[in-house]
This record gives C-alpha cells, structure tokens and sequence, in this order.
C-alpha cells in the first residue's frame, strides 16, 4: 500500500489550522448576511459547493454559519476559449430553480487558481437575476491569476505550488487527506520524460 504521507513535502494548514481558518471565514459571513436591525432575513442565502475540491470545506463551513441557509450544489468547468475574457463555463451539475430574484448566492470553492471558474459562475448566476452573488475560497493562489476575480472571502493566500487534501486532489488522489499539503515535485515529475 502507498502512503499518501511521503508523497508530501510539507504541510500548508494543519487539521488545527483549517478548523481556525474556518471559523474565521465563517464569523465574516455570519457577520456580513446577519440583518443588521435584528430582524430576520428576508431572502434566502443559498449556499453552494462547486463540486468536488469543495466539499470537505463546504460541510465544515456550512455548519459554522449561523444564519439559516439552504445547502445546493454546482459541478462546472471553465475553459479559456478565447471569445470572453472569462472563459467558456460548461455546466455538469446545476442549480434548479425559478427564484433567482429572492435568493442570495454564496458559492464555495477549495481554490481559485486561473479564477476562470468563478468569475464565469458568478457572471452566469447573476445572469439569471440572482439577488445576490458572494464567493468564498478556501485557498487563493493570485499568482495564477489570468482574467481580474476576487474572492469575497479567502481562507489562506498560497504559493505556485501543487496542493493536495482536505478536497484538493492531483489526479482524483490525496483528497481525503485530513490536511492542505504542498505535493512533493517527484510525484508529478517521475512518469514524465
Ligand atoms: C478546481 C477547483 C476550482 C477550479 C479553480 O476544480 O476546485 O473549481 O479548479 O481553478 P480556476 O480558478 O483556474 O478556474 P477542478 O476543475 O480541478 O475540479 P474538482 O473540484 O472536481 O477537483
């Protein structure tokens, strides 16, 4: 059997240091989408894992946020296709509903690298009349950047490096590794050349 573990060179967050990070990122949310007259929310808050990295973030996330929300799913691809600045979105697995103008849209993310992703999602979903559209990523790798996005909400700025676990995988690999890890170079160098 293969140990995932040697695989790493070095670790990024720990288990401590996500829970941290996660309570950060969630007491901003509970901060920005609580009414501030006491009373409560009008529309909906939506909140939505873009499958898959997302998910182990997403279900820690979501149970940190005090206010009601709604839990949905999105599995999407961006590709650069020279025809928009943001990119082509194809969409694998989408949201199904016919009430965009009462609900708030806080999509969930384990990495924004290129930032095509996002910034083509939250075009699309606003779109559709969404009253609202927020992102929060885990990890934000702005070095990688290529069209203008932002996060609304970043956990932990990154390097250029490859990461790996807590959702993140290289090859479908590592993601149930109960940390964020920099994967070591030799595993994606070895098959090639
Ligand atoms: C990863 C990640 C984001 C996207 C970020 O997803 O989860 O969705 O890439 O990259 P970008 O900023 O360059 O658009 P991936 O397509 O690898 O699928 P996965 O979440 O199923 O691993």
């Amino acid at each position: 059997m293969i140990d995932p573990v040697q695989d790493i060179a070095s670790i990024l967050l720990s288990p401590e240091q996500i829970k941290e990070t996660v309570a950060r990122v969630a007491a901003q949310i509970n901060r920005d989408y609580t009414p501030a007259d006491g009373q409560p929310r009008k529309r909906k808050l939506i909140v939505v894992a873009v499958m898959k990295g997302s998910v182990f973030f997403y279900v820690d996330l979501v149970r940190a946020i005090t206010v009601p929300v709604e839990l949905d799913f999105v599995k999407v691809s961006s590709y650069y296709a020279g025809t928009s600045s943001s990119g082509q979105l194809k969409i694998h697995l989408d949201l199904k509903r016919d009430d965009y103008e009462n609900i708030d849209i806080l999509l969930v993310e384990d990495i924004v690298d290129s930032g095509r992703t996002l910034k083509s999602l939250t075009e699309n979903l606003r779109g559709r009349g969404a009253a609202s559209v927020r992102t929060v990523t885990l990890l934000d790798k702005p070095s990688r950047r290529e069209v203008d996005f932002k996060a609304d909400y970043i956990g932990k700025e990154v390097p250029d490096e490859f990461v790996v676990g807590y959702g993140l995988d290289y090859d479908e690999r590592y993601r149930d590794l109960p940390y964020v890890g920099i994967l070591h170079p030799r595993v994606y160098t070895k098959s090639e050349g």
